[in-house]
């Protein structure tokens, strides 16, 4: 049985004072949320603030994004090891944000993911294909490639603490879902080919589901059974729908 984990992806939103005041009415919503994970990454500068906010709940910090050294003349960037002294759980690496926007490669997020786990983070490593890629019949084979190339250096003995995120971009932030069976026909490839790569570990990895999760379509996504949470961007930013997101209701 895989715990459920349920992430917000923040993005550039949010200042300090509105992260902790995001903190004070969402923790309370959630005190009584059973048998899940909860995390939320803010940006950098809300880290620490947040960090405090949340200390004690069952709410944990997550960052966007990680070098992939230690320390270093790498002028802007923030190593794991700094995540992990501000008591990050998780970091997102891969996101398709970085991809586009920042020219990530799959090499580069391979070495964010392994250096995380070296500085005891959990990535979410986050892979999906472009709306181009799907209407041409080539998911399998982007999100596959994805898969290969930015798990590279995962620790077998460590891969079963893996979170892989799997949102399709014509979803991201546009209201497009996937329909709950054309996400779980994905996440079913990606179990398999996380069997391929890690074994039986590749039964116990969760695989979350991202690209406009809302309240009024979680219930339908965690239904399906590779289905293991969500990655989730705009409604993350409201306590209320955040909360209802969460609290997400399968029959
Ligand atoms: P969205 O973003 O929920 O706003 O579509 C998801 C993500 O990019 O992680």
């Amino acid at each position: 049985m895989r715990r459920p984990i349920l992430a917000a992806n923040w993005k550039m939103h949010k200042t300090t004072g509105e992260a902790v005041a995001f903190a004070a009415a969402f923790v309370p919503m959630v005190v009584d949320a059973a048998g899940v994970d909860i995390a939320i990454a803010p940006p950098f500068t809300a880290l620490d603030r947040l960090g405090r906010a949340l200390a004690g709940s069952n709410v944990s910090l997550a960052a966007q994004n990680a070098n992939p050294e230690q320390k270093g003349a790498f002028t802007g960037e923030i190593a794991p090891g700094m995540l992990a002294d501000l008591g990050c759980r998780y970091a997102i690496v891969g996101h398709s944000e970085r991809r586009s926007f920042y020219g990530e490669s799959n090499a580069l997020v391979a070495n964010k993911a392994a250096a995380l786990f070296a500085a005891g983070i959990v990535p979410i490593v986050c892979v999906g294909e472009s709306l181009e890629e799907r209407e041409a019949g080539r998911t399998h084979e982007v999100v596959g490639s994805q898969l290969d190339g930015s798990l590279a250096h995962v620790p077998v003995a460590r891969a079963a603490e893996l979170v892989v995120a799997y949102e399709p971009i014509w979803a991201i932030g546009t209201g497009r879902t996937a329909t709950p069976e054309m996400a779980q026909e994905v996440h079913a490839f990606v179990r398999r080919r996380l069997r391929e790569r890690f074994g039986a570990a590749g039964d116990s990895i969760r695989i979350q589901y991202g690209g406009s999760v809302k309240p009024d379509n979680v219930d339908d996504l965690m239904a399906e059974p590779d289905i293991d949470g969500a990655l989730v961007g705009g409604a993350s930013l409201d306590p209320a729908a955040f909360s209802r997101i969460v609290r997400f209701e399968t029959k």
